[in-house]
């Protein structure tokens, strides 16, 4: 990627956030409401920083097809939450009992697993009600409801992490299951960010079809290069503890090819998806980039 189109991601990235950020804090509750512990909890992992990778997707989607991005706000904020919840939860001792998060302390290491376990729940929850809230049509709403239950429970992450669990230690690699891992896990919720900005813009049955693709390779793109950088990258660019998928058995795609392969197959999800995204012109420039920027990310 060249330095000025980086430096352009960056930016946009960087705006991007703040907005988002801004519309999750005037939605939550004050640190100081009741129940407090659980408020402080909840601004504790979601206000640590963090890439609003999903948002960000969601927005450079919607901007695709529409203009009229406030029309979003909500909605990149329930992705938001609920990928949140899933961190929380992910931390705990008894999943993969990680200490650090986006550069913090875990929220159970700060709070104590039972308050970690409400906070993280209460997000799950608050991402379901800021959605309802959403000023989109209400008949949309409700499918999103409904297919944000799927992709986040049982017919998606849920079914990830408990495959994840259930895997661990598994001597023989099996790639099936490592592929239906990362894509419930990971690629379901990176793909509804995709599929939430066609329905909200309008976007054609047509480009919602090639947009679900690119939300598919870049969602497994986006879990293999996570699965990489947890034996090449450093805690302290990361926000979180390196090394420790190979330590606790995790079946990775590292694990099951080896890190350059892995890679590879990263590259390869990464340059059909741009393939698509191609055909939608300077439009589509900064979401390439940030196709790119998956592969090339440190954190
Ligand atoms: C980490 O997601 C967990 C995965 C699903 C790979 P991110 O890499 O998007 O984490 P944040 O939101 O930037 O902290
Ligand atoms: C992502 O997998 C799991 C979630 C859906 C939260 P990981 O367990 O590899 O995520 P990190 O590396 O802890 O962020
Ligand atoms: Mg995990
Ligand atoms: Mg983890
Ligand atoms: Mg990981």
């Amino acid at each position: 990627m060249a330095d000025n189109t980086l430096i352009a991601l960056k930016k946009d990235l960087k705006d991007k956030k703040e907005w988002v950020n801004i519309v999750l804090d005037r939605f939550l509750p004050r640190k100081d409401e009741y129940p407090k512990e659980i408020h402080k909890a909840m601004r504790h992992t979601l206000f640590a920083g963090g890439k609003r990778f999903r948002p960000y997707l969601m927005i450079r989607t919607f901007l695709l097809f529409s203009e009229d991005v406030e029309k979003i706000s909500y909605l990149a904020a329930a992705i938001e939450l609920l990928h949140t919840y899933s961190l929380i939860q992910d931390d705990l001792p008894e999943l993969d009992d990680d200490d650090t998060r986006r550069g913090r302390q875990a929220c159970h290491v700060v709070y104590g697993s039972n308050i970690a376990l409400l906070a993280s729940d209460a997000l799950l929850v608050n991402a379901f009600e800021i959605l309802s809230h959403a000023e989109i049509d209400e008949g949309l709403v409700i499918k999103m409801i409904k297919e944000l239950s799927l992709d986040a429970g049982i017919g998606g992450l849920l079914a990830g992490q408990m495959d994840d669990i259930d895997s661990e230690g598994l001597d023989k690699p099996d790639r099936k299951r490592l592929n239906s891992i990362h894509n419930n896990k990971t690629a379901k919720l990176i793909n509804l960010s995709i599929r939430f900005a066609c329905y909200a813009s309008g976007a054609s049955e047509k480009d919602l079809q090639k947009m679900e693709k690119v939300g598919i390779k870049l969602g497994m793109a986006f879990q293999i290069i996570d699965d990489v950088l947890d034996v090449e990258g450093s805690a302290g660019m990361m926000g979180k503890t390196a090394g420790k998928d190979a330590m606790q058995g995790k079946v990775t795609f590292p694990a099951v090819y080896g890190i350059e392969k892995s890679r590879e197959m990263a590259e390869k999800h990464v340059q059909d998806a741009i393939k698509i995204l191609n055909s939608y012109g300077h439009k589509a420039e900064l979401l390439i980039m940030l196709c790119e920027f998956i592969l090339t990310r440190k954190f």
